[in-house]
């Protein structure tokens, strides 16, 4: 197809539903994307958070390569040994508990939005009180935070709160309840007779890199131990060493009740998972829940491939070094920049809040050849894959200082 002609099909057959910029991309390997003609761009937000380790990253492929010649797909009524093994590996790397398999980011959400409703319908659920005792009957009403983005199905989209994604899509389901972001009074005011669970992300990605206190995340965890409240942590964005540690909540001290994963989970390939703790892990009985491509063969084998490049490699180590150099190299170039107002981060994972909206600034960068993205009009957001390396974010600093620098006179 020319190019001409791929962007008026996209005209004509594809939903208008993503605001789109004009590349067409055919190639990549890790941090790097090449144009269909050629031209290289150094991918500082690759697929939006999925590109934990890059573009195309071989150990991936491989995987991928291998189960593809074997099996495609096999119906979750039978059993695989990849998907035991990613099971395995998931639970060893997080908390005892059990996993549920799905396809995306607001799909591990509704499970965890359906298993807390579940847990709050149910009259004889808490393994850990005595049995039979009716802990958590008739509670369903879950707390999220201004700001939050869980997804855009409707019960994600709930919890998301925000009315920018709702509207136009009401009635919207109930059930939630949006309170300030680090403000634990407010939570506290906010429980009643009805809430079942808190759900937050603890870098709000979506929102604009906000960063969750750490008194109000073990504040968090008092008040839902002392309630009977479940906590559930959307590690969507953070999961996978985008922080520093394999799960954001890891660098709290705390165990969450549940997690949720997806974007770098499987190297570019769908998937979404959702842990729950131990007590929790038999709520969701035979027909209560399901996917039917959730874990299929070839998304496990890809994911079984992501966990086993980030320890032969040592991802979360370079995240964490490469996560300071980019930290001491950005606070340089707000220095010179006074476009920006602040930076914040943790990993590589940041936020550079200007005071001019961050669009121009994206498609500048573009045009120069680095991708970043704008969140919340203001926010460049950069979240470079883990395995960066320092040349790589040379590069990177020194193509948005020239262009921050022409909005800095
Ligand atoms: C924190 C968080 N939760 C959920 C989602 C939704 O994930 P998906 O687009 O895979 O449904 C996103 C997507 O950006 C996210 O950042």
């Amino acid at each position: 197809m020319k190019i001409e002609d791929i962007f008026q099909t996209y005209k004509e057959c594809i939903m208008p539903t993503y605001n789109k910029v004009p590349f067409i991309f055919v190639k990549g390997k890790g941090s790097w994307l090449w144009d269909i003609k050629g031209k290289a761009y150094l991918d500082f937000f690759p697929g939006w958070g999925v590109g934990g380790l890059g573009h195309c990253h071989p150990k991936v492929m491989q995987g991928v390569r291998d189960q593809i010649s074997k099996l495609i797909f096999i119906p979750n009524n039978y059993y695989h040994p990849f998907q035991a093994k990613l099971a395995k590996e998931l639970i060893t790397l997080s908390f005892p508990g059990k996993v549920f398999f799905a396809n995306s980011g607001a799909e591990a959400n509704e499970a965890a939005i359906k298993l807390a409703r579940k847990f709050g319908a149910s009259a004889k659920l808490c393994a850990d009180g005595e049995p039979g005792r009716i802990i958590s009957q008739g509670r369903y009403e879950v707390i999220t935070f201004e700001n939050a983005f869980h997804g855009r199905t409707m019960a994600a989209l709930a919890a998301t709160g925000q009315k920018k994604y709702q509207a136009g899509f009401e009635p919207i389901p109930e059930g939630f309840k949006q309170v300030k972001f680090n403000d634990l009074a407010a939570v506290k005011q906010a429980i009643t007779g009805k809430t079942v669970a808190v759900m937050l992300e603890l870098v709000q990605g979506e929102g604009g890199i906000n960063i969750a206190e750490k008194d109000f995340v073990l504040g968090l965890r008092k008040i839902c131990d002392q309630q009977n409240l479940l906590l559930i942590v959307d590690e969507v964005q953070t999961g996978f060493g985008r922080t520093g540690k394999m799960f954001a909540y890891q660098n709290y001290g705390i165990i969450p009740d549940v997690i949720t994963l997806a974007k770098a989970l499987a190297g570019g390939l769908p998937m979404g998972v959702m842990i729950a703790k131990k007590e929790l892990s038999d709520i969701l009985t035979p027909g209560m829940h399901a996917s039917t491509f959730g874990g299929g063969p070839v998304v496990c084998r890809a994911a079984l491939g992501v966990l086993k490049a980030m320890q032969k490699e040592k991802i979360l180590h370079n995240c964490q070094n490469m996560g300071k150099y980019l930290s001491e190299k950005l606070t340089f170039l707000k220095n010179t920049c006074p476009v920006i107002k602040e930076i914040r981060g943790v990993g590589l994972m940041f936020g550079l809040e200007l005071n001019i909206e961050g669009k121009q600034i994206v498609q500048e960068a573009a045009n120069r050849g680095l991708l970043i993205n704008c969140t919340h009009d203001h926010v460049l957001r950069l979240m470079p894959a883990l395995n960066v390396t320092k040349k790589e974010i040379d590069k990177a600093i020194s193509i948005l200082k020239s262009v921050l620098k022409a909005y800095s006179a």
